[in-house]
């Protein structure tokens, strides 16, 4: 950026007491090892959903209201603001919404090229630590915001996140209601996340942002993993102007992307939230289907809860500090390579299970699940099984019957006859029970599990 006499005189003034020129030749004037590149769009891209997000978030508290009382309410209102025929207030809601959808991809992306280019190495260990720190606030925000509504969703989804909170040993109760507020989800839990949601996350993403730019700035970008250092060095560019351009373009992408979700797909609101409601099957966040998968699996159950996070965790922060050879290009680290493709195979199969699994859930009605229970009870079922820590070991447990996703018919089939199922089966039949009895009874097996999963005491 050189003087010139053509520069206006704005700039001119603020050039004499803001030294603006030195400032823009600091920031654009960032060489780029190799030149530009789309490779190198990812972290931009995330950059802009978070500050659509810090943008659209201030626009929706001028109008949420943060207790139970109004919550809701508020949010229903939102939905109904408009401007001539343009549904503003749900449009922002979407851009909100999907926002956090498209920014838990995009930083997903971000993390997975890093590893794949290798750009975790030295000397960028302590970039790749604070970036560590941004996806576990990304994912505190995720979950945090998910409350805000304060529809049924919401608030089945909550108990059952703050329930596993508490599965943690010797700290996790306290954990879980100094989190919650109380015992319960109430108001206060509600400020909490609220507070948490709009005033923690974002002080904190902002430090954590310009710590990890600064490293950045200071390391400067990896490069490409190919090609040697002089005619890297041959190719190198300023930061202005094709990177900005290209880095611009992508985020124009991004927002065309999330704004067509919005309108085409606009976020629901449910009915509210009614604590009483225990026969509604919360299902969480699409990107934590994998999780709520796994952990169906992973027994005992408190293995999964501390288990999973703390390796994930674990792996995340050691990364850099154990795989310490320079070699970055991903051709030359079948290991590193293999074990990614495994993970992220894994996930695919845990989310398209968890989905499939949501899709075969039984419809439940909460008078049936009630009277179906006094049948269990009453018809010797305890005898062999095992609800929540009661009840006999002959048959299998039933804690969470609700999740394994049987028919209503596979049910009754199963009281009636068991040996149509399981030959030579031990399991009586139960034919002297009524229609009634059995629909009522298929209803309360079909809600094992299924709220506040994985603890249905609350
Ligand atoms: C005498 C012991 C016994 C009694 C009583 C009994 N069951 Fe079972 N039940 C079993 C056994 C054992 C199995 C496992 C299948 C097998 O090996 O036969 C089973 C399997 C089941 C299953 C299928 C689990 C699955 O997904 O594979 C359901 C559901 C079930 N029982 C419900 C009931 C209900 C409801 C009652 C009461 C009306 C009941 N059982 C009474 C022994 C019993």
């Amino acid at each position: 950026m050189k003087k010139s006499h053509s520069d206006s005189r704005v700039i001119q003034y603020l050039d004499e007491r803001i030294r603006l020129r030195s400032l823009l030749r600091f920031l654009l004037e960032e060489p780029m090892p190799g030149g530009a590149r789309w490779a190198y769009v990812f972290g931009s891209m995330v950059l802009f959903t978070l500050i659509l997000q810090f943008v659209t978030g201030v626009m929706l508290a001028f109008y949420y209201g943060g207790t139970p009382d109004h919550a809701w309410d508020s949010v229903n209102y939102i939905d109904h603001l408009h401007y001539g025929s343009l549904d503003v207030g749900r449009l922002i809601r979407g851009f909100h919404y999907w926002g956090a959808s498209i920014m838990v991809v995009l930083v997903g992306m971000h993390l997975l090229q890093v590893f794949l280019w290798g750009a975790y190495k030295r000397p960028r260990e302590i970039m790749w630590l604070v970036g560590v720190i941004l996806l576990a606030l990304t994912m505190t925000a995720a979950f945090t915001g998910y409350l805000l509504p304060w529809d049924e969703r919401a608030y089945w989804g909550t108990i059952v996140g703050t329930n596993m909170i508490g599965l943690v040993p010797v700290v996790g109760p306290l954990l879980k209601s100094a989190i919650r507020g109380g015992s319960g989800l109430g108001a206060l839990t509600l400020s909490h996340f609220f507070a948490i949601h709009t005033m923690m996350l974002p002080s904190l993403f902002i430090l954590f942002v310009v710590f990890h730019l600064v490293i950045f700035r200071r390391v400067g970008p990896a490069g490409p993993f190919r090609g040697s250092s002089s005619t890297l060095e041959a190719q190198k560019e300023y930061f202005y102007p094709r990177q900005v351009l290209m880095d611009a373009l992508a985020m124009l992408a991004v927002f065309v992307l999330i704004a067509s979700l919005s309108v085409l797909f606009p976020p629901g609101l449910e009915a509210m939230a009614n604590p009483a409601n225990s026969s509604y099957s919360p299902t969480p966040a699409w990107y934590f289907d994998w999780i709520f998968e796994l952990l169906k699996m992973i027994r005992p159950e408190i293995l999964g809860v501390i288990g999973l996070p703390a390796i994930i965790a674990l792996v995340l922060v050691m990364l850099p500090f154990v795989d310490k050879r320079p070699e970055r290009s991903p051709f030359h680290r079948p290991v590193a390579v293999l074990s990614m493709l495994l993970v992220l195979g894994s996930m695919l199969g845990l989310s398209i299970a968890a989905e499939a699994g949501f899709k075969k859930l039984v419809p439940l009605d909460p008078a049936a699940v009630k009277k179906g229970k006094i049948v269990f009870e009453h018809s010797g079922c305890m005898g062999c099984h095992t609800v929540m820590g009661k009840g006999g070991h002959i048959g299998p447990d039933l804690s969470e019957e609700g999740l394994v996703g049987h028919s209503e018919h596979w049910l009754i089939v199963q009281f009636i006859n068991s040996s149509a199922h399981f030959p030579g089966s031990p399991m009586p039949p139960f034919t002297f029970l009524t229609p009634q009895e059995r629909h009522d009874l298929a209803q309360y097996v079909s809600s094992l599990g299924r709220t506040g999963w994985p603890d249905t005491t609350r």
